[in-house]
């Protein structure tokens, strides 16, 4: 009965036995300021967001890829973990993997809390390295292969070999980013005020970041800075592009400085495997072909990237004594 934990800037995935993803939630979690009081976390936060009373305040304790609230970080992963035990007392082993941009000090809270929890033993493993074996890669071998999780709070690009990390970067740009620069662009432009969600949806419905020509598009809805008033417009993929190229582009950018750091065996090897992308943001339209375009290499987005690093965690537990850098073991904590 192993957990794998993917402790995601903007998801929580858990993984489990022979079962798979058993659980898949925002990172939210509701607070009641009056009493003090965690009143939803998950999906229920999740609805909350912008529409509370003064009294309640719906926080993403992982935002940017740091741990911003340590409390919060903790109830919400005390209340999954319950979630997919169900309160009995049979003590799992934890492989967790936590944003790479977390210290120590923040990473010690997690693990604790995973302690608190009902944890026997709790493994962290590295984004990049728990991404890829997710995407079905083995990385036993001595051959390189390359992975680019983008995610909520960070974009993690790794090339990896014989089980470890040989070069690595980790960028806090990643989808957060790219909704609230829709959310700059949409108010600088059509003096329009829309919500961070809002962007998201417009994102995830309308972006074409290789080719856009006007087809995708998306109706959204806030308010008007001018006029005070509720109002609609129509948003096309040459919007959406123009809102959010720029840090696309610097993605792009972070991910080549990876190969000066690689040894030229290692760089032969990704020019034949290609770059595994991974993580929410390897849905965004048109990122594989532009990615594939920039840097000469082919680019082949993973099964299910949302899930990658869940599954990869829950691998991991049959190579616990394998991995080099990728997978510490917190002994401290036993
Ligand atoms: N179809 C899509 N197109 C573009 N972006 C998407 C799409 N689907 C999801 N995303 C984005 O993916 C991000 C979430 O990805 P993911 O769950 O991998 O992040 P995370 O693991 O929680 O974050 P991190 O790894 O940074 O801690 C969100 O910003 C979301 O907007
Ligand atoms: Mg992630």
């Amino acid at each position: 009965m192993d957990i794998g934990i993917d402790l995601g800037t903007a998801n929580v995935l858990i993984a489990m036995g022979n079962k798979g993803v058993v659980l898949d939630e925002p990172s939210v979690v509701a607070f009641n300021k009056k009493t003090n009081e965690v009143i939803a976390v998950g999906n229920d936060a999740y609805r909350m967001i912008g529409r509370t009373p003064d009294h309640i305040t719906v926080v993403r304790p992982l935002s940017d890829g740091v741990i911003s609230d340590h409390k919060m970080t903790e109830e919400m992963i005390t209340a999954f973990i319950e979630k997919v035990t169900g309160k009995q007392l049979f003590m799992p082993n934890i492989v967790m993997c936590i944003p790479s941009s977390v210290t120590d000090v923040e990473s010690r809270a997690v693990v604790e809390a995973a302690k608190i929890a009902g944890a026997r033993q709790v493994y962290l493993i590295e984004e990049p390295v728990a991404a890829i074996l997710g995407a079905g890669v083995d990385i036993s071998a001595p051959d390189g292969n390359m992975v680019v999780d983008i995610g909520g709070g960070t974009t993690d690009a790794a090339i990896i070999s014989l089980n470890g990390v040989v070069a690595k970067l980790s960028m806090k740009i990643a989808g957060e980013k790219l909704d609230k620069s829709i959310v700059k662009y949409v108010s600088a432009r059509y003096r329009l005020l829309i919500g961070e969600k809002t962007a998201e949806n417009a994102k995830i419905a309308a972006a074409n970041v290789y080719s856009p020509d006007g087809s995708r598009k998306i109706v959204v809805k806030g308010r008007h800075l001018v006029r005070g008033l509720p109002e609609q417009i129509e948003l096309t993929d040459y919007d959406i592009y123009e809102a959010i190229i720029d840090q696309v582009r610097e993605i792009i950018n972070g991910t080549k400085t990876v190969f000066e750091k690689t040894p030229p065996e290692l760089v032969g090897d990704i020019y034949k495997n290609g770059i595994y992308l991974t993580g929410g943001g390897a849905l965004l339209f048109g990122l594989d072909r532009l990615m594939a375009a920039e840097i000469g290499v082919k680019c082949c987005i993973a099964d299910d990237p949302l899930s990658c690093v869940a599954r990869g965690t829950r691998l991991a537990f049959k190579r616990l004594d394998k991995l080099l850098d990728g997978f510490e073991h917190v002994s401290m904590y036993k």
